[in-house]
């Protein structure tokens, strides 16, 4: 059965104490939600109090970017062991903003997967295409690579463990949501790309969430396909009641039963 997941990916927002009001507002809105799991991402130099504020609730902690080394002399970089000790679950990778404005490649990506799992952490690997990529009718080469290069020489085991996140370029902050129908199509091609490389028991399990101007508007539409196990929020989790409704939505349409990949 794979459980929806619903994480909130905060960007370069919000200062300390507005950071601690969020956190405590989703905690206080997400009582009453134990078959969804919930994780926010704050930016590196909150969370280790959001972490703090998290312990024994059932809010989980991202970080939104990593190095792929453990230590050494890379000013300003923030290590996979450095996440972990701060409390961190999971780490957004290769976000779209990274790919494009900070010039990510897909061996990057890959080398932060592969020190995330070896640090306990839970990728979240992000894929996505761009509208002129889109509009060429590339879109599922584009993700056929961004997942094969991404999840390069990963042991079966440990893709398990991974999520995706399907975040079309065009989607995200511009109010453009892809429908529930391209979505599903989208997570459907994505499960059957890991398919080529994982067992069919790892690829069935994975999770495959989607971002890009999710609310809760949209949430019910998106939520309710087969193939798409939760969402990556942007705009939506900058306040505790928008993301708050979106986890409940998820909620309410949790499965409780096995279904098939
Ligand atoms: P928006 O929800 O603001 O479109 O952002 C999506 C996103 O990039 C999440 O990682």
């Amino acid at each position: 059965m794979r459980r929806f997941f619903i994480a909130g990916n905060w960007k370069m927002n919000k200062a300390k104490d507005e950071a601690c009001g969020l956190v405590e507002g989703i905690l206080a809105g997400i009582e009453g939600c134990p078959h969804v799991d919930i994780a926010v991402c704050p930016p590196f130099t909150f969370l280790d109090t959001a972490a703090q504020k998290a312990v024994n609730t059932p809010l989980m902690i991202g970080a939104q970017n990593v190095y792929y080394r453990e230590s050494g002399a890379y000013t300003g970089e923030i290590s996979p062991p450095m996440l972990k000790s701060v409390g961190c679950g999971y780490v957004i990778i290769g976000h779209s903003e990274r790919r494009i404005y900070f010039k990510e490649t897909d061996s990057e990506i890959n080398r932060k997967v592969h020190m995330c799992l070896k640090n306990g952490l839970i990728p979240i690997l992000c894929v996505g295409e761009t509208i002129g990529q889109k509009n060429d009718g590339r879109t599922f080469d584009v993700l056929n690579s961004q997942v094969i290069y991404g999840l390069e020489g990963i042991d079966d085991h440990l893709v398990r463990n991974i999520i995706i996140a399907y975040e079309p370029v065009w989607a995200i902050g511009t109010g453009v949501t892809a429908s529930g129908d391209q979505v599903e199509e989208i997570h459907r091609f994505i499960r059957n790309t890991i398919r080529e490389f994982a067992c069919d028991e790892v690829s069935a399990g994975v999770r495959i969430i989607y971002g890009g101007s999710v609310n809760s508007g949209n949430a019910v539409d998106l939520l309710a396909r087969d193939n798409v196990d939760g969402a990556l929020v942007g705009g939506a989790s900058l306040k505790a009641g928008p993301f708050c409704e979106i986890v409940k939505i998820a909620e309410s349409l949790a499965r409780t039963i096995s279904i098939p990949g």
